[in-house]
């Protein structure tokens, strides 16, 4: 008889063990590749000085400003896939630059052309080339921690311009008391703002796209082109040019709607007296309201005690 032949076997020792070497070779080069992400663009080792803390200089205002740039925020940065060079040119040392917040602005401006130029022309733009460094530039609006090489896109939810967090970035200033004081503008913009339908509105929106069209102070004053608010040609001067930046999005809205409009202040009896008046009525009624019900609390009270009293 014939012995009955076995069925060739595919799964051999040596094969086996074949694979288990090419598993651990893949396995090993996967832990071993860097996963980090992007790397920073520095094609001429621009780091290797500029990426440890401590390097300094004293620009002629006699700022002391750190040389020092993150490679980690580089690396998500709206500008990570840009060298160094092609901002600062292949020979940085060769000109001193006044590292101001102007020259700063300058910068960011020979690629970003038109920002540039509807900034210079904002209130704050033209105090910047005054020389004031109290005013908003790019990097104020743009950057978390107001520095040219952590500038986030505009619409990536972390961004100091991204809608939710405008109010925000505008009160970094804006809700600085003494700052504001040095200006003469006296309304507390930001906290009324956050009274406001608008600003609780945009506060309870939960990043949903859906809750993005509500007013922030962006919609009402513009961006690159704030304007001071006596100014004739501002969104917010003169009842014509208020209408109209409401009707952007209330498209029905007409003169009554504006003249309820309290801005920034409280209502007095000078400014929006009816509000001011409803006010006062809703108050009055909600403290009688409360009176009656103290009144009625008190008067069962000493009844009970009265009535103990005589027992
Ligand atoms: C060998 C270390 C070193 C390297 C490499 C280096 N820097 Fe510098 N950098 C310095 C020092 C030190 C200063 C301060 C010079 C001073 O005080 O005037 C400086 C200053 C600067 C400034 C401020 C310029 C000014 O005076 O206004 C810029 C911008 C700059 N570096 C960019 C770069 C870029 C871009 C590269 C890569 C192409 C680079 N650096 C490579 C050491 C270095
Ligand atoms: C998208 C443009 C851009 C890129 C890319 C860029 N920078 Fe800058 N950098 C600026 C601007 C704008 C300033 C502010 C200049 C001023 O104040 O006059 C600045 C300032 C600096 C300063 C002075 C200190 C400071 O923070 O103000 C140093 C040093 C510097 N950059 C190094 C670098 C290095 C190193 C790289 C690459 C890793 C780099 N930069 C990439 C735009 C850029
Ligand atoms: C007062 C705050 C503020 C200042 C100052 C400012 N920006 Fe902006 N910027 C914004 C806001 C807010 C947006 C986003 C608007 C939107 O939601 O579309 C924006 C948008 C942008 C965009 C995206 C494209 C666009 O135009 O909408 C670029 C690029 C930009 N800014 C660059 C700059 C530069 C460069 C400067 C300085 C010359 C600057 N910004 C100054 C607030 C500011
Ligand atoms: C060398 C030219 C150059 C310079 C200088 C420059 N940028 Fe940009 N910027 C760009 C380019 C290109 C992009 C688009 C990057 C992308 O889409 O990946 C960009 C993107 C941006 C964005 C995001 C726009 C969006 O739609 O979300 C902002 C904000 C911005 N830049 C602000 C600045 C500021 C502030 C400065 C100065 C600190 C500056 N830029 C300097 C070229 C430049
Ligand atoms: C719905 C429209 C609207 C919104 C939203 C809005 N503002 Fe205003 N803002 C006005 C009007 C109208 C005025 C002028 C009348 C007034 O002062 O109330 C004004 C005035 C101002 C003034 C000048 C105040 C003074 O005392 O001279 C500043 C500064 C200002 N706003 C900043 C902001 C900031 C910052 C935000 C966001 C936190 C904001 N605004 C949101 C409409 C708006
Ligand atoms: C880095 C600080 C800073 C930031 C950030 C800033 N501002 Fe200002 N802003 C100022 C200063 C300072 C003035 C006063 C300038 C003056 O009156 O000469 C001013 C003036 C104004 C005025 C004119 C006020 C008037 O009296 O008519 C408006 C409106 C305004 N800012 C709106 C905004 C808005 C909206 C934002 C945010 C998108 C913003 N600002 C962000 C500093 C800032
Ligand atoms: C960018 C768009 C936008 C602009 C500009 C805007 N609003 Fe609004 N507003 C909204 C949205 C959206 C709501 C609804 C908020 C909610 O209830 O969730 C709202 C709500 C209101 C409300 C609450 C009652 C109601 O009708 O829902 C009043 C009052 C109001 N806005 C007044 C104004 C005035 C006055 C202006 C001009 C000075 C203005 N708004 C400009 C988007 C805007």
């Amino acid at each position: 008889m014939m012995k009955p032949e076995r069925e060739p076997r595919w799964l051999t020792w040596k094969r086996l063990t074949l694979c288990a070497v090419i598993a651990f070779t893949l396995a090993v080069s996967w832990v071993a590749l860097d996963r980090d992400g992007a790397r920073a663009l520095d094609e001429n080792a621009c780091l290797a000085c500029h990426g440890t803390e401590g390097l300094y200089k004293t620009n002629e205002a006699g700022d002391k400003i750190s040389l020092f740039v993150d490679e980690k925020a580089v690396n998500t940065a709206a500008h990570r896939y840009i060298d160094c060079t092609t901002c600062h040119t292949a020979a940085p040392h060769d000109v001193a630059t006044p590292l101001t917040k102007l020259s700063l602005a300058e910068k960011c401006g020979t690629c970003h052309k038109s920002e540039y130029k509807f900034h210079l022309q904002s209130i704050h733009g033209q105090q910047l080339v005054q020389g004031n460094p109290d005013v908003a530039t790019c990097v104020d609006c743009h950057s978390p921690e107001g520095n040219p090489h952590s500038v986030i896109r505009v619409l990536e939810y972390n961004a100091p311009a991204y809608k939710k967090n405008i109010a925000e970035t505008c009160a970094k200033c804006h809700d600085n008391k003494a700052l504001m004081a040095d200006y003469g503008i006296v309304e507390k913009v930001y906290e009324s703002f956050m009274r406001s339908f608008h600003g609780k509105a945009i506060d309870l929106g939960n990043y949903q796209i859906g809750q993005l069209d509500v007013a922030t102070c962006t919609n009402c004053h513009g961006y690159h082109d704030v304007k001071s608010v006596n100014d004739p040609t501002s969104p917010v001067a003169g009842m014509d040019n208020l209408l109209k930046t409401c009707q952007q999005c209330h498209v029905d809205a007409g003169p009554q709607f504006v003249a309820g409009f309290l801005g920034h202040k409280e209502a007095s009896t000078e400014h929006v007296p009816a509000a001011h008046y409803t006010e006062i009525i809703f108050r009055v009624i909600l403290t009688t309201v409360i009176a009656f019900g103290a009144v009625v609390v008190i008067a069962a009270i000493v009844r009970f005690s009265l009535k103990r009293w005589r027992k």
